[in-house]
């Protein structure tokens, strides 16, 4: 459903995706994790047929990127990782205007997007100008724009980047319902744990290669079965310990000056509860971030057991 062939981007003398070989099964979500300039944006960008690739081949839906790229444009719904300026537009106009560009049926577009806005939860703020939403509602607004021409392929780029938690934590549960639609999806975040409710495979990029490609629960084992988490607050050690000691997920914490670190064991939604009893308490959370899994690490072991078998 979605392959590259040996794909590789040089720009001058950087190689932005190195002899790259991918292959999303239809119906799978693959998840590509990878630090900044890792060439997530590159490839996702690529099989958009945003980038002409310098080498190889990708494929989406049967169709090549470089010889066929008005039948790739109409499989795929793409988020793109930076977010275009709208002035004067309202919610429910600009998924209209969309399903217009792309020839939707007048009498479909009506139906999907009451069906889609309700789906982000965006359906009460149909009547809102697109520039006033918070980030988070354009992000999900993003996504029923995605889905509007009903595209059997889905490629997202960091769909919760730049999020505060609250939004992110919503972006998430989104993206955690997008499965039940069965689409073939390849969305990219730099943060493991994101892709951890979404994703059936997982490949790791790094300097524009693929490290490692694995079943999300094989590269879960190998992650901690924690994550680290940073909560910005200015509060005592006594006040931090009456918060955190009672929580039998909070596995260990360390305060700063600024706020506290700490080792997580729960779910997603055990972590938004976590920051709903912190603001309940009264504390004035500034900032409540999953710290980025130590994909080193993970490369090393996932690279490790391959050698070992
Ligand atoms: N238009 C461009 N011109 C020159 N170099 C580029 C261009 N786009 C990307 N690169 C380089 O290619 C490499 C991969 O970039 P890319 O944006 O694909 O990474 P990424 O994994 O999406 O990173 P991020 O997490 O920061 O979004 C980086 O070294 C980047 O500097
Ligand atoms: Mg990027």
């Amino acid at each position: 459903m979605i392959q590259t062939d040996h794909l590789s981007k040089w720009y001058g003398r950087v190689a932005a995706v190195k002899d790259l070989n991918l292959y999303v099964r239809r119906g799978t979500i693959l998840g590509l994790v990878g630090e900044n300039g890792a060439g997530k944006t590159t490839t996702l960008s690529i099989l958009a047929t945003l980038t002409t690739p310098t080498s190889g081949r990708a494929y989406v839906n049967g169709y090549e990127v470089s010889r066929q790229p008005q039948g790739v444009r109409r499989s795929i719904g793409y988020m793109p990782d930076s977010f275009g300026v709208y002035d004067d537009i309202r919610v429910e106009e600009y998924l209209t205007f969309y399903a217009e560009c792309y020839r939707v049926p007048r009498r479909l577009t009506q139906a999907r997007c009451k069906e889609y806005l309700d789906w982000v939860g965006l359906w009460e703020h149909r009547d809102k100008y697109v520039n006033n939403l918070s980030r988070g509602m354009q992000q999900r607004l993003e996504i029923a724009r995605c889905l509007m021409h009903d595209p059997p392929v889905l490629i997202l780029d960091e769909p919760t980047s730049g999020l505060d938690p609250r939004s992110r934590i919503e972006v998430r549960g989104v993206l955690a319902k997008l499965r039940e639609l069965g689409k073939t999806m390849l969305i990219s975040s730099h943060i493991l744990h994101e892709l951890s409710e979404v994703a059936d495979e997982i490949g790791i990029l790094r300097g524009g290669e693929l490290v490692a490609l694995a079943a999300l629960d094989v590269v879960l084992s190998h992650s901690s079965a924690y994550r680290s988490l940073w909560v910005e607050a200015t509060a005592d050690v006594r006040t931090w310990a009456r918060l955190l000691e009672g929580d039998p997920r909070v596995l260990d914490y360390r305060v700063e000056p600024d706020g506290v670190e700490l080792s997580f064991a729960g779910t997603v939604e055990q972590q938004a509860d976590l920051l709903a009893r912190l603001v309940r308490s009264g504390l004035a959370v500034r900032q409540f971030a999953e710290r980025p899994t130590d994909l080193e690490a993970l490369y090393l072991r996932l690279t490790e057991q391959r050698e070992a078998t």
